[in-house]
């Protein structure tokens, strides 16, 4: 097993230039297979949850080639609409699968599938919108069954969550549905909109992506098409918070300065200079950052909860008290015992309230990443606490932060990637 040594307190400063959005990518990989024919995928991240979804494509049939950062799925050939239980619990974005697959052959064969462990994650919302639309779905010794026999129909479904993965399966599913299908409390998350963007380049004809009402008008005939992933938001924070974590200074691109309003405000009000010029990002942080009162986590364009963790670890250290409350998962604070371990002095209260009451220094400790976001605040931590921290299970880390200790130590830190 493999864990990060991170020797703590050496300033960060330079220039990082972003990866693709893993949110992004992921799903729009699937989606290939709605397309059907040669989708050509650039600035994709070369992460292992990527790697896991191009193992479910040539499961299915599709020939991927990887070159760099450009991933061509040539998804013509594919003739399976079964992944097994070994390659959806990889990750929880195999979910996606389901609708990319309906669209293609009007069945579905999947399991639950696996992801970090944040809290409960149900789909109800995914399947009770496919069944809207006509599909069946059956459950059994841990299989999930959905298939169509009188076709999958276009529908008005109101989401009760705006979850993010529902309305791309949704997105999905209805690509094949003849007419109109509207999806109400859709999420508004920009992943959504590059997903949308992708499927519009093969012909797909959707509007509203981004907005709560998406409609989708199904039933034309996708084509090829080359598609650039957007930028990845929720890297581009991390990495800010790793410069201010050490006092430091960083240069982000590209960005897309519209996504990144949510947690901008954060940054400023710790005390960091933070200026947009395009597609750059500039940011100065204080010796010592200041506390921010209150950040609570909401679906886009609230701040986002795959920022939470971070940030946390950013205030460990901010002058004064700050109050973090996570209200899109139940149980996204496994990085708090960990930071403890570091000095921090984090209290939490019912309702998903932490109390961060910061400290001067953090100091280096043995810490374990349970989750991919949690794994790389404590990363971010320890780039700032005194002495050496070593960080367990980070192949966590790997499944979304591209060639992290190498950009790392681009910007001046002191991190190894070592075996046990
Ligand atoms: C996606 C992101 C994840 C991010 C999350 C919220 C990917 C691969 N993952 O996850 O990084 O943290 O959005 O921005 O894009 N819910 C239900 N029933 C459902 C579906 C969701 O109750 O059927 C609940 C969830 O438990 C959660 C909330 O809705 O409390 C939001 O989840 P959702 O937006 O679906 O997140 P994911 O798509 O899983």
């Amino acid at each position: 097993m493999e864990f990060y040594r991170i020797q703590g307190g050496r300033r960060l400063q330079g220039a990082v230039r972003l990866q693709g959005a893993k949110n992004s990518a992921l799903p729009i990989l699937a989606a290939t297979v709605a397309a059907g024919g040669k989708s050509v995928l650039h600035h994709c991240p070369q992460l292992t949850d990527i790697d896991a979804t191009v193992a479910m494509l040539r499961h299915i049939g599709c020939r991927v080639t990887q070159d760099g950062e450009t991933v061509t799925v040539d998804a013509s050939a594919a003739d399976s609409w079964e992944i097994p239980e070994h390659l959806m619990r990889e990750m929880r974005s195999s979910i996606i699968f389901l609708g990319a697959l309906i669209a293609r052959f009007g069945r579905a064969t999947v399991t639950q599938p696996g992801g970090c462990d944040i809290g409960l994650r149900p789909i109800n919302l995914h399947l009770s919108a496919l069944q809207a639309m006509g599909v069946r779905v059956e459950e059994s010794g841990g299989q999930i069954r959905c298939s169509a026999p009188d076709g999958v129909r276009a529908a008005e479904l109101p989401l009760a969550l705006p979850s993010v993965g529902a309305t791309e399966n949704i997105l999905l599913a209805a690509l094949c549905a003849q007419g109109e299908t509207v999806i109400r409390n859709a999420a508004r998350e920009p992943e959504i909109g590059d997903l949308a963007s992708f499927l519009r380049a093969c012909g797909a004809d959707i509007t509203g992506d981004g907005e709560s009402t998406v409609r989708i008008r199904g039933g034309r005939a996708l084509h090829d098409a080359a598609f650039t992933i957007m930028p990845d938001r929720i890297a581009a924070a991390t990495y800010m918070v790793c410069a201010a974590c050490t006092g430091g200074s960083i240069e982000i691109a590209p960005v897309i300065p519209e996504h990144l309003s949510p947690v901008l405000p954060v940054f400023r009000e710790a005390g960091c200079d933070v200026r947009l010029q395009g597609q750059t990002l500039c940011m100065t942080a204080p010796a010592r950052l200041t506390r921010v009162r209150s950040v609570q986590t909401m679906p886009y364009p609230g701040f986002p909860t795959d920022a939470q963790a971070v940030v946390m670890a950013m205030l460990a250290t901010a002058q004064g008290t700050s109050v973090i409350t996570e209200k899109v998962f139940e149980n996204r604070f496994h990085h708090i015992p960990e930071l403890r371990k570091m000095g921090a002095d984090i209290r939490t209260a019912d309702c998903g309230v932490a109390v961060i009451e910061g400290v001067p220094r953090l100091h280096g400790a043995a810490v374990t990443a349970s989750d991919l976001r949690g794994g790389s605040a404590l990363v971010a931590a320890a780039l700032g606490a005194e002495g050496e921290t070593t960080v367990a299970r980070i192949a966590h880390i790997d499944r979304g932060c591209e060639r992290f200790a190498q950009v790392l130590r681009g910007l001046g830190a002191d991190i190894e990637r070592e075996q046990e």
